[in-house]
């Protein structure tokens, strides 16, 4: 394939970026999320703070843009995130108990409900386990509300759209030797003896020296599969340039190919420019919007 969708196509996977609705009036942006992509992610306008700025008064009206331009365009839709411990509107920042608890189910079960059909896999829960050594669950409002409360948020989107696949989303859980890949894969892996509805744990991957692309990630990625999961790499950026950032990208690709059930790669943006880290050119389109090194890999090794 001469595109990225167009290669990972052949392989029977999808490749996305994520998107910001404010830039879809910048027709070089859109030019190359048009030509490049065919899975997309709203960067923000799905998010709690978005979606549900007062307690129960709803605004899907950025986030129905981009699905709009992605349905559009004919691409499919990634839903990010449903309940996670950060950009939760003010309202919600404070709530604890029962109180928050049934706050969260109803958010997840409204946007759930607005985007039933539309919705490829939504990450119905994001960042819910501690970095370092400790194997914990992060410490939240959400996770104060009791330890069930991720297999609720599950339940609640299942019922709310059946068709979509669920996905738990998170970091540093690349690493199959790291306690947090283990305490994220020992969670799976009861979800699945339970019962729970879980069909899919996305990876983050933002890479940088300090948090180097692994050499088993291809391990990590294939342990998960095996547990019945389908896994995704769901926001991929790698601090760099040049030929080391473009063998990284490489060895991603390589990573996901590897692995039957490893069904689409979504990087975190389209040029640089557009970049959360804009400083570290982490991203496949430098910010003029021509194809860098890592792209060339990318493409390659699809
Ligand atoms: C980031 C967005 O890219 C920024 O625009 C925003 O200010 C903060 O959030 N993990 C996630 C994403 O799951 O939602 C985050 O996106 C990046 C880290």
């Amino acid at each position: 394939g001469s595109t990225l969708q167009a290669a990972a196509s052949e392989s029977g996977r999808y490749f996305g970026t994520a998107i910001a609705g404010h830039k879809l009036s910048d027709s070089q942006y859109t030019t190359i999320a048009n030509r490049e992509f065919n899975m997309v992610t709203a960067e923000n306008e799905m998010k709690l703070d978005a979606t549900e700025p007062n307690q129960n008064q709803f605004n899907f009206s950025a986030g129905d843009q981009i699905v709009s331009w992605a349905r559009s365009n004919g691409k499919q839709v990634r839903g990010h995130t449903l309940a996670w411990h950060s950009q939760q509107p003010g309202w919600m920042q404070n709530m604890s108990g029962s109180a928050l608890r049934n706050a969260m189910l109803n958010h997840v079960t409204q946007v759930a409900t607005h985007y039933r059909g539309q919705i490829h896999s939504w990450d119905v829960v994001n960042e819910a386990f501690a970095d370092g050594s400790s194997g914990a669950r992060r410490d939240s409002n959400l996770q104060r509300t009791g330890n069930d409360w991720i297999e609720a948020a599950f339940r609640a989107a299942r019922a709310a759209d059946p068709n979509a696949k669920l996905c738990y989303n998170d970091y540093n859980t690349d690493n199959w030797s790291h306690a947090k890949t283990q305490a994220v894969y020992n969670m799976v892996r009861d979800f699945k003896a339970r019962g729970v509805p879980i069909d899919c744990v996305g990876f983050q991957a933002h890479f940088n020296s300090g948090n180097p692309v692994p050499n088993n990630y291809h391990e990590t990625l294939g342990n998960f599969a095996a547990l019945g999961v389908d896994v995704q790499i769901t926001e991929l950026d790698i601090a760099g340039s040049g030929t080391s950032q473009a063998e990284q990208y490489r060895g991603i690709v390589q990573a996901c190919l590897a692995v039957a059930r490893c069904t689409g790669i979504s990087v975190w943006g389209v040029r640089d420019s557009d970049s959360w880290r804009a400083g570290d050119t982490p991203l496949l389109f430098d910010g003029n919007g021509n194809k860098k090194a890592a792209y060339h890999y990318t493409l390659d090794a699809l």
